[in-house]
């Protein structure tokens, strides 16, 4: 094949592989193959490389490896140089800008993501017309071979918190491979942090269609991973970002009874909580962590769980998912002076119930404690979180 030849094929590239490698160096011409041999016949493809300066040399030896590899027919290679490991979102992203195709595949260096699947993306885009395939370890048929149960686990984990937390539907919302329309990225405006580049886009673009379709990832056979503690840590910098980032979506409830009394009930269910929360933070400090005083011990239970309680409040009960500071320090606040008045009133009526109106303790105490609690919740809605009292 002629070079003009191989010019032609690069700008015509209907499909682009883009494969962030950090040392891979035993791995990469492998992967780099093993794609050229799967690649579907009728199309064009380019892959291209996003090497973060690798210590072990991998980016050399693709270099290498391009001047001297003969162009197969319809798929060409390419490799990005970073300066530093700049971690693999971002690496995704450079490679996305580079490439040329309208259809783009992400996968691993490793062998973990099977070249053999890259058809079944590219035919599923088609034949579901959709925007994105996902390649699933967790739909039926999908399956992870060669993982540690600690490591299995703390990929279960790290989904859960992505579906719960944030409301992604997609049963592998952690997946590093999967296919999609380039149109998918337009509007998104990406943070990069991390690993997690699928579930920034699952979160930030709404309204594309989406299939997923099951593999089974391969642990890798050589090298090592690249995920380690502050891979999880950016994982959940990235989640706090995009929970932020998602407006809540709540089935607007139209009946104002309804709407109330579910925020109530999640209130006082944030309210018991917080009985956990103090008795179990109170007796970690007596003898537990340390060996306070038990008077100071009961206080650190009292403040602890006066903050969870307002965090869940704030965030579960009334969806508040601005967390500017100024914001937040008032309404903690006004969180905390109504949870002190409602203990005031409970003193107070106690005392007029048992002493002015005769009533006996038990039932003084049950209307106090119940005032106090409806009080509480009808102040801070309206003027903590400052929303109608009733709806
Ligand atoms: N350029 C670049 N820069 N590449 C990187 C970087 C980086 O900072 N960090 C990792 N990579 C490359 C690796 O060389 C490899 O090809 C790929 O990204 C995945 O890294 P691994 O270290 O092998 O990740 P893993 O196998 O632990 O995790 C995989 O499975 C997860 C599923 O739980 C990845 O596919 C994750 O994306 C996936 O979420
Ligand atoms: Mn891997």
């Amino acid at each position: 094949m002629s070079a003009a030849e191989g010019v032609i094929l690069r700008e015509n590239a209907q499909v682009s592989i883009i494969i962030p490698t950090y040392n891979e160096s035993r791995n990469i011409i492998g992967i780099l193959k093993s794609i050229g041999e799967n690649l579907p016949k009728n199309i064009t493809a380019e892959a291209i490389v996003v090497d973060d300066n690798s210590p072990d040399s991998t980016g050399k030896i693709v270099d290498e490896y391009l001047k001297n590899v003969k162009k197969i027919a319809g798929y060409t290679m390419d490799v990005i140089h970073r300066t530093s490991k700049n971690g693999l979102s971002s690496a995704i992203l450079s490679g996305i800008q580079r490439s040329r195709g309208d259809t783009i595949i992400v996968m691993d260096s490793d062998f973990s993501h099977p070249p053999q699947i890259i058809p079944k993306l590219i035919e599923s885009l088609k034949k579901y017309q959709c925007d994105l395939v996902i390649a699933s370890r967790y739909i039926s048929g999908g399956k992870i071979n060669g993982w540690t149960l600690k490591r299995k686990i703390m990929s279960k984990f790290a989904t859960l918190i992505a579906k719960k937390g944030l409301g992604v539907k997609t049963k592998d919302p952690m997946s590093g491979f999967f296919a999609f329309k380039k149109h998918v990225l337009k509007g998104i405006n990406f943070d990069a942090i991390g690993y997690k580049i699928l579930l920034e886009i699952l979160v930030k673009k709404s309204g594309i269609a989406i299939k997923e379709i099951p593999y089974t990832f391969e642990n890798r056979r050589v090298g090592s991973s690249k995920l380690d503690i502050s891979t999880a840590t950016d994982y959940l910098k990235s989640v706090w970002k995009l929970y932020k980032f998602g407006k809540p979506k709540e089935r607007e409830e139209k009946r104002s009874s309804v709407r109330f009394l579910s925020k109530a009930s999640r209130f006082y269910t944030v309210g018991l909580s917080g009985f956990g929360v103090n008795y179990i933070i109170s007796l970690l400090f007596v003898g537990g962590i340390s060996d306070l005083w038990y008077l100071h011990a009961t206080l650190i239970g009292i403040i602890a769980s006066i903050t969870t309680n307002f965090l869940l409040n704030k965030t579960w009960t009334f969806h508040d998912r601005d967390f500017s500071k100024k914001r937040t320090f008032k309404q903690y606040g006004k969180f905390v002076t109504f949870s002190s008045l409602g203990g005031l009133v409970q003193l107070v009526m106690v005392f007029y119930l048992v002493d002015e109106y005769q009533l006996s303790y038990p039932i003084a105490l049950v209307l106090a404690v119940l005032s106090a609690a409806f009080g509480n919740f009808v102040l801070n809605k309206k003027y903590t979180f400052k929303e109608k009292v009733w709806g």
